[in-house]
């Protein structure tokens, strides 16, 4: 009961000084640690605008959460402040997130508008790309210097604008097509994303590779430095007890060194200690926070890397590899998915698709399949396996708009298999209809 007077929200936040330093990419620090020898690199590489060479084309590369970003908008600041000071011309562009736009028109209009004027931008639609591209050039020759053009994530980049990006846009100042002749145009490209570069052509991956620069993961003490500057930043004094910095970092640097999830455990670990009403940050909210981090990934796959059809086929694969004496066969799976996708009232699709879908996941890390020799005169078969732990994915999609597609005993299947298969279960048979319906949909 609460009474009409009563107002449960607090005035003050005991815990958080200001958590935009913690949140996604919306910050930029004023401090880069550990990254010196990676912004000499950049600098080498850039040092010809500075006073007035053609400028290189770049390619960063390395893991996620590594820095990429953010020493790139850090090296672009300096890059400016230096060629104002000697009065070169120079203009760039970005970073601008190729993820964001699916369509060779839509990045070249980003791109042609970020030189023109409020009152002048382009519209959403109405040109041919070709036109914009003309646009596009012509913006960049009135620069009358060097220009950058920063693509990041640049894996994600429209298909039908690769080679005109990759290839043509810095070699424009050589074409006779292009309108390019006072300007020299450099593109920096960034991505985690390794198979990209192989992926190109050869005579693309020249270009962009003319200079590279690697970020690797951050180890613990790196990590240690690099949290406790956004610690500060975003807790109160006295908050945060001595352990939950180095726990935060140890844990981030186990998994796969990545400054993003580091960030996220200290939020999370603040967000335990509020709910409890605590002023203290402890060790063990930070243990919490490390412990729910998976299941909040995989959650934020749900949202936004995976369609409703692939996130189907993915519950489905997870419950086939959980259920007892059982291999994730495609037909397994087919058969978990069919009732899966009519629990979630969703289309069924043919089978034929679900070997898409699980290519798509397989392509995309989350699932993976194996070939099992299955010993003399037992010829082979193909089964599936999750990346991640089967009880992180479920507990991912009691949070998910999939909850509803999971069975109602999930839990006690789920208990059996953490348990190593200890409790007495009476396993299914291949060939008894009946008894393949282990799982209970409503
Ligand atoms: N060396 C560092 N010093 C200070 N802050 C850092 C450092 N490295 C990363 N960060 C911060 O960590 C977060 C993630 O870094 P960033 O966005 O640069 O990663 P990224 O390598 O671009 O990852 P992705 O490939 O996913 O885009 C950002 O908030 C960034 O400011
Ligand atoms: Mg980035």
């Amino acid at each position: 009961m609460v009474q009409t007077d009563e107002n449960p929200f607090e005035g003050k936040d005991p815990i958080f000084k200001a958590k935009q330093p913690l949140k996604k990419d919306s910050f930029d620090p004023d401090t880069i640690f550990h990254r010196d020898e990676e912004i000499n690199h950049y600098v080498n590489s850039l040092q010809d605008v500075v006073v007035g060479h053609d400028p290189n084309n770049v390619f960063v590369y390395g893991p996620t959460g590594v820095g990429k970003t953010a020493v790139t908008k850090w090296v672009r600041d300096k890059l400016l402040e230096k060629a104002s000071e000697q009065d070169v011309p120079l203009k760039i562009v970005g970073p601008v997130n190729c993820r964001n736009y699916k369509s060779s028109y839509r990045l070249v209009s980003r791109l042609v508008n970020e030189f023109r004027e409020p009152g002048d931008k382009l519209p959403k639609s109405g040109y041919s790309t070709d036109t914009v591209f003309e646009f596009l050039y012509e913006e960049i020759e009135s620069v009358g210097g060097n220009v950058l053009i920063i693509l990041d994530e640049i894996d994600n980049i429209p298909p039908d604008a690769r080679n005109d990006f990759l290839y043509d846009l810095p070699r424009a100042e050589a074409s006779e097509n292009a309108a390019i002749d006072q300007a020299r145009i450099g593109l920096i490209g960034i991505s985690n994303d390794l198979k990209f570069v192989d992926s190109l052509e050869p005579k693309v991956k020249s270009t962009l590779g003319e200079r590279e620069i690697k970020f690797g993961p951050y180890d613990a003490n790196e990590l240690r430095d690099i949290l406790g500057y956004y610690a500060d930043l975003s807790f109160h004094n006295d908050v945060l007890s001595t352990e939950v910095v180095p726990l935060a970092a140890a844990f981030t640097a186990q998994e796969r060194g990545d400054v993003r999830q580091g960030l996220k455990i200290l939020e999370k670990a603040g967000e335990y200690a509020r709910m409890d009403g605590s002023t203290v940050v402890t060790e063990d909210y930070t243990r919490r926070a490390t412990e729910s981090i998976e299941t909040d990934e995989i959650l934020d796959c749900f949202k936004n890397d995976l369609t409703r059809q692939q996130a189907l086929t993915y519950i489905a694969t997870t419950l086939a590899i959980i259920e007892p004496e059982h291999d994730a066969r495609t037909k397994r799976i087919y058969s978990l998915y069919s009732s899966i996708a009519e629990a979630a009232d969703s289309k069924v699709r043919s089978e034929r698709k679900i070997y898409e879908f699980l290519d798509q996941l397989s392509m995309q890390g989350f699932v993976r399949s194996e070939d099992r020799n299955l010993g003399r005169g037992g010829g082979r078969r193909f089964v599936y396996q999750v990346t991640d732990d089967p009880v992180d994915i479920i507990n991912a999609v009691v949070k998910s708009d999939y909850s509803g597609a999971l069975p109602n005993n999930v839990w006690n299947i789920l208990k059996h298999h953490k348990e190593d298969e200890s409790t007495s279960f009476e396993a299914p048979d291949p060939d008894d209809k009946k008894q393949q319906q282990i799982w209970q949909f409503t």
